[in-house]
């Protein structure tokens, strides 16, 4: 394939994995500026325009960097891989050549494949300095996600360092997880994971987390528990579990499982949510539950990667890590 290798920019944002600790907090210091301006935020990308380039469905993710763009300043062009010439069988590589030639800012992309919107900076860096934000890509990595958590348990935690985060549900499909735990470890959390090993592989051990197959042990130590849905649309072979039933008697935060969290302990899911199989809707949407504060902070933490990807901000005249 053409132009995977090294990229030349470090200002696009295609993972979690390559960021400094100090560049983290540094996002997440600015997404808390910004969140405290509220509409009184300078329009630091007035001039500047954003692409969002979605191959998968998405209601946050997208509508929050937009509503982030447009905060900014930004002119926004939406484009879904259905009513793009990406439907008459056009490639990443030369979409992200055709849109770079039009100089955009920034293209943010989601893509149901691992690694495309690496390729797509590739493609960009070919023809133009356009920055390329990682939306979600396959189950590898959902780099604003993870920060928008982080900044959501920030708010209620202070610090993670010496703090247990418990994930429960469907890891090894999820771009969400593989972030957090790059995240969280990064901060200084310990990561529990919980799931049947179908879901929940032994091998995940080698991302540091720490694998507890008891669900009840886990909820009951963690400081925050993320609950992740089952991503059947990424299923492949036979069923992961006997019913759906099974697993959310074994694996789901039912209201009598979340009764029994440490009285400071929260919920969290990065949505969409299946209720009634990974958490009852009692819980979803009760006062343990940060979910509709885990969305709204999307919107802060996307509005500080588009600086970021911009040079601006605390991004100006300094090189990002
Ligand atoms: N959490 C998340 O990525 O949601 P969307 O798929 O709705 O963007």
């Amino acid at each position: 394939m053409p132009g995977t290798g090294r990229l030349t920019s470090d200002r696009h944002l295609l993972g979690i994995e390559p960021l400094t600790r100090e560049e983290i907090l540094r996002i997440l210091g600015r997404a808390r500026e910004l969140r405290s301006q509220d509409g009184a935020v300078e329009r630091s990308l007035a001039g500047r325009s954003v692409v969002t380039l979605f191959y998968e469905a998405s209601t946050r993710t997208r509508a929050s960097f937009e509503l982030a763009a447009q905060k900014l300043g930004a002119s926004i062009v939406s484009l879904a891989s259905s009513s793009s010439s990406v439907s008459k069988g056009e490639s990443v590589w030369d979409t992200g050549r055709t849109l770079a030639a039009m100089e955009p800012t920034v293209i943010v992309c989601r893509h149901k494949s691992a690694g495309a919107p690496h390729l797509l900076a590739s493609a960009v860096e070919s023809v133009s300095d356009t920055k390329v934000i990682n939306a979600g890509d396959g189950a590898h990595e959902h780099p604003t996600q993870a920060l928008l958590d982080a900044l959501t348990l920030l708010d209620r935690l202070d610090t993670l360092e010496g703090r247990t985060i418990a994930i429960i549900g469907d890891i090894a499909h999820s771009r969400v997880a593989r972030s957090n735990l790059f995240l969280l470890k990064k901060l200084g959390a310990t990561v529990l994971l919980g799931g049947p090993r179908s879901l929940v592989p032994d091998q995940l051990t080698t991302m540091g987390g720490v694998i507890v197959r008891d669900v009840d042990t886990i909820i009951e130590v963690a400081d925050a528990v993320m609950m992740l849905r089952v991503q059947f649309e990424r299923l492949v072979g036979p069923p992961p579990f006997p019913s759906l039933s099974d697993y959310t008697r074994t694996y789901g935060l039912t209201v009598d499982r979340a009764n029994r969290m440490k009285p400071a302990a929260f919920v969290m899911h990065p949505g969409p949510m299946n209720r009634g199989i990974e958490i009852d809707p009692e819980v979803a949407d009760g006062p343990t539950s940060v979910v509709a504060h885990q969305v709204r902070n999307g919107i802060a933490a996307r509005m500080a990667v588009l600086e970021r990807a911009t040079g601006m901000g605390p991004w100006a005249g300094r090189r990002a890590q």
